[in-house]
């Protein structure tokens, strides 16, 4: 049996730090604002909390674009408010992981400044250069915010290369003084007193040798593919365990886009000593656009076979091999209730409670976004202005006009299906003005559904989303058999119920969400003296399962 360590025992929250709380006034979320929220937080019944980039930052993605490792960018407070907020989360019997964004850096930091002026001084190797190749660009590679994934720089007479947008470029990896000027990094907010890393697109830092160009028409998906999970991967991650990691009592996930179970299991593999956890993407990547060009930007729903087998298949993997992390949603998706679920008044609530008792009893770490907790739920926009990502705003641009390849009125449903911008509205902490969440206008809209969603009106109601993701936590922390269990999938093939089993020591516990608004009935062999978990609805009807109804039993 696995010797259980506390980022197993964990239930993290998210923190995104522009849009969660603003304390100052000046309309965007700060560190501050985050300390004054902990009580709401220890009263969720979080362990762990992971704050998105909070580094200074030109912000052309809104923060995972870093100028400067170790300060703290101006409009979210200053070090010495960092501390302050480390040591509150301490004092609340909570920890911090902060996110590690290495795969590149922003344009802005001095190190790129200092590369892209000559081909020889100390940093000119710190980033990934190559000579034009027939006046061109070295390859055929796209980046992941739109067009081809290097650029130009005349002093050089070379291209960057950037897998993201051109002011994010990629470290060279391969460079042994980057790998220990990352590792100088680590060391600074873990000798602050930090609790780990989750670790941004891991999956990418180490490149093919000879950068080969992809086969057939080039897309974004093709060259992440051709990228990920490099040859010196494995190599690197454990010189980072070795060098720094493995000195102090850390939890570490790593985003790693693409990645399989079997890769999961060489990086985070109990016996591996590299990394916790990883985020995988098969679940949030199940409706992409049949027509391949237009990439994940679709407005159809999930089928919820395919939501079991992608998630299944992880549970049953990684069981007793590595550690899954689990998540419906972040800061790069939509809000799970309007995705997984249904966001309409009618139902939302039961959905939203459904979608958690379905994720919150799995093996493995969960990750509650924040506002999930409440039920928020997309914004639903219009029109191009009100979007202010730039993966979005590209998209839009490239798809729609460049290349003509969906009309425009199409394109803004699918923007308002799967946009990140779903998830960076502010928090909706009350019914008062902004949400509560500032006196001034919000750097970002906030959802307009803030009157009838919010933290207080929530936390005044016994029956709200919140207090049953409280309860889901407690039970997490109560039953060994939720944390540890084995996975047991039932009935893969039906498209309605999501149901499965936990065996842990003699004892099981089963679950069944009714991912439908319409009545239907599943015998699960339940009896009378299984206790039931948790339900969200206030009676059980044994055998029938009622619009989005989920329930829980334990057999002892
Ligand atoms: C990750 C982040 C995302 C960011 C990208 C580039 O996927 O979660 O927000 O845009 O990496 O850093
Ligand atoms: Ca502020």
């Amino acid at each position: 049996m696995i010797n259980s360590k506390w980022f197993q025992d964990s239930v993290v929250y998210q923190i995104y730090p522009m849009s969660f709380q603003d304390s100052n006034n000046d309309g965007i979320g700060d560190l501050n604002g985050i300390a004054q929220r902990l009580p709401y937080l220890k009263k969720l019944g979080i362990d762990v909390i992971w704050l998105n980039p909070i580094y200074k930052s030109p912000n052309k993605d809104n923060g995972y674009d870093i100028a400067d490792y170790q300060n703290i960018n101006p409009e979210y407070g200053t070090l010495a408010d960092f501390d302050n907020l480390l040591k509150a989360i301490h004092q609340h019997g909570m920890k911090l992981l902060m996110d590690l964004v290495v795969n590149h850096t922003s344009d802005q930091h001095d190190w790129f400044k200092k590369s892209a002026q000559s081909r020889n001084n100390e940093y000119a190797d710190y980033y990934i250069w190559r000579d034009p190749v027939a006046g061109r660009e070295p390859n055929n590679w796209r980046a992941a915010f739109g067009g081809s994934a290097w650029t130009y720089v005349h002093e050089r007479d070379q291209y960057y290369l950037h897998l993201f947008a051109p002011g994010q470029p990629d470290l060279n990896w391969e460079n042994p003084t980057v790998r220990q000027s990352v590792f100088n990094i680590e060391r600074f907010w873990l000798d602050k007193g930090v609790d780990g890393f989750r670790m941004d697109v891991i999956n990418l830092i180490s490149k093919p040798a000879g950068l080969p160009n992809v086969q057939g028409t080039p897309t974004v998906g093709k060259t992440f593919e051709i990228v990920a999970d490099g040859h010196r991967l494995n190599e690197f991650l454990k010189q980072m365990n070795d060098e720094v990691l493995s000195h102090y009592d850390v939890m570490t996930v790593g985003e790693m886009p693409g990645s399989t179970p079997e890769d999961a299991i060489k990086y985070t593999g109990l016996q591996s000593h590299e990394l916790n956890m990883v985020f995988q993407f098969e679940h949030v990547s199940l409706s992409p656009n049949p027509d391949t060009r237009l990439d994940k930007w679709n407005d159809k729903p999930i089928k919820l076979v395919e939501l079991k087998r992608a998630l299944n298949h992880w549970q049953k993997e990684l069981d007793g091999q590595g550690w899954n992390s689990l998540y419906w949603n972040n800061h790069d998706q939509p809000r799970a209730v309007s995705r997984f679920g249904n966001d309409d008044p009618q139902y939302r609530v039961r959905a939203a409670k459904m979608l958690g008792v379905t994720l919150h009893l799995m093996q493995g770490t969960p990750f509650v976004f924040e506002g999930e907790e409440l039920g928020m739920t997309n914004v639903h926009f219009t029109k191009l202005e009100q979007y202010e990502d730039l993966e979005s705003i590209n998209a839009y641009h490239e798809l729609v006009e460049e290349k003509g390849l969906v009309e425009g009125s199409t394109m803004l449903k699918y923007l308002a299906n799967v946009s990140r911008d779903n998830a960076r509205t502010p928090m909706q902490w009350s019914a008062k003005v902004n949400a509560g969440f500032s006196q001034v206008k919000p750097w970002y809209a906030v959802n307009p559904n803030y009157q009838e969603i919010n933290a207080a009106a929530e936390l005044a109601d016994n029956t709200s989303v919140f207090y049953f993701y409280q309860k889901l936590i407690q039970l997490r922390h109560d039953h060994e058999i939720i944390r540890y269990g084995t996975f047991v999938e039932l009935d893969p093939q039906d498209n309605e119920v999501y149901a499965y089993k936990r065996n842990y020591k003699g004892k099981t516990i089963l679950v069944m969400s009714n991912f439908t608004d319409k009545s239907v009935n599943r015998d699960y062999g339940i009896k009378q003296e299984n206790k039931l978990l948790i339900s969200n609805y206030t009676d059980d009807q044994g055998t029938k399962l009622r619009p989005y109804e989920a329930k829980a039993y334990l057999f002892e």
